[in-house]
């Protein structure tokens, strides 16, 4: 997910449409807040606020990806992106025969489009291309792209309401993770407190109140695998929801491999000392900021992903950690330049734009170093090239 611009103040100002449809939003949160005794976690909030039916910013119409929405991710930004993925995805097709793709969280359906014409080129296309999409509105999107792209392969494209059962093959989630819902805490000096959210009329404030036992449980079990305490006064996110998410996907993989992609750290560097105000980022029209309490319903909120966090809860599930590397280093060794071989023969401001493209994905300022990729398998499968070069597993 990359902004164009980071900056706290100078929001754009919501056109009225959007300003209703956020509006309706509050007022929904709000009254849930008070049905429920005035006060809700922050995980509470942010689910309502990305997913409430009808109202959340990814279950509503917002238009979301690219330059005319808040933000835009590596499929977005260049075909190349599936293009080196197909490269992975082929030789694991080929060995695991007869076997589907599971797309978690498919956004607008632009991987979906390009890997499957990818794929066709390569002549491994696989038996289904399974969508599991939480939003009705995405889900819609993604039929009309994908319909209009590849009316041809309608046929093997399937949209779930849940995750499947024995499922064999490859299961693929860019930015899914830090779309999840995250609770903010505070380490302080005689224990932990979590960050709530209160509503005064249609807007939202933070409260703290001592941490409920399950999540200062969490905290303590990140602490003790850092081997240390965190400093005093010490605000960061938590993602409760993370680990049985990996467990349940692990579940339904009988056999195959899972690439995740997403902007994320190992857990010594996400709860380093220095990073004292944890990670949560909100998106609207590609600016940047940190307040997560307003606009509800029309701008993103995220939080970066503890990668140790989801190769414990793979190991635990009986997954094999294959590689973790960056993203600049995924496409770098998985085969970019054989998709860039063309480049020769294309006219200057083709080249530009190809290079444009190339530099968003890979560049350690842009996508190329915060965007990482964890491989998980389950059974023999040749660890993917992309996983070859820079591999950063013993830092999970
Ligand atoms: C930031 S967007 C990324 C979309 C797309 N993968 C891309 O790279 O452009 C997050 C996506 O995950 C979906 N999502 C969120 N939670 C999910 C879940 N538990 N299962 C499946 N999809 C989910 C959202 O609706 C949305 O499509």
């Amino acid at each position: 997910m990359q902004p164009t611009t980071h900056e706290l103040a100078g929001l754009p100002e919501p056109d009225s449409a959007s300003l209703e449809h956020s509006n309706q939003t509050a007022r929904r949160i709000s009254q849930h807040i008070k049905q429920v005794g005035g006060r809700i976690s922050f995980a509470e909030f942010m689910q309502l606020a990305l997913y409430a039916p009808g109202h959340g910013y990814y279950s509503a119409g917002a238009t979301k990806f690219g330059a005319a929405g808040d933000f835009i991710t590596a499929p977005e930004i260049s075909p190349l992106f599936a293009r080196v993925l197909a490269r992975q995805c082929a030789p694991l097709l080929e060995q695991i025969g007869d076997a589907d793709i599971l797309e978690l969280g498919a956004g607008s359906g632009a991987l979906a489009v390009d890997l499957l014409a990818a794929l066709a080129e390569h002549g491994q296309l696989p038996r289904c291309y399974q969508i599991l999409e939480v939003s009705p509105d995405l889900r819609e999107r993604q039929e009309q792209k994908l319909h209009a792209a590849h009316p041809e392969l309608m046929s093997r494209i399937h949209w779930l309401d849940q995750l499947p059962v024995g499922l064999r093959g490859i299961v693929i989630a860019n930015e899914v993770a830090d779309a999840l819902p995250v609770e903010r805490f505070r380490r302080v000096a005689d224990g932990m407190e979590q960050s709530c959210v209160v509503a005064d009329g249609d807007e939202f404030a933070w409260q703290r109140i001592a941490a409920p036992a399950h999540l200062a449980a969490a905290v303590t079990h990140i602490e003790t695998y850092l081997g240390r305490r965190m400093p005093d006064d010490y605000d960061s996110e938590i993602c409760l929801a993370l680990p049985q998410w990996i467990k349940d996907v692990a579940a339904s993989l009988e056999q195959g491999f899972m690439f995740l992609f997403d902007y994320g750290l190992p857990r010594h560097e996400y709860y380093a000392p220095d990073r004292s105000e944890g990670t949560l980022r909100c998106h609207y029209r590609h600016h940047a900021h940190s307040n997560p309490l307003i606009y509800p319903g029309i701008q993103d909120i995220t939080a970066w992903v503890d990668f140790t966090a989801i190769a414990e809860a793979a190991t635990d599930a009986g997954l094999y950690v294959n590689g973790f590397v960056s993203q600049a280093h995924f496409l770098m060794s998985g085969g970019l330049e054989q998709d860039l071989a063309h480049m020769v023969d294309l006219d200057i401001k083709a080249q530009l734009e190809l290079s444009r493209q190339v530099k968003m994905l890979t560049m350690p300022g842009e996508m190329g170093e915060n965007f990482k990729c964890i491989g998980l398998s389950r059974g023999e499968l040749t660890t993917p090239a992309g996983f070859a070069f820079a591999d950063r597993t013993h830092t999970l």
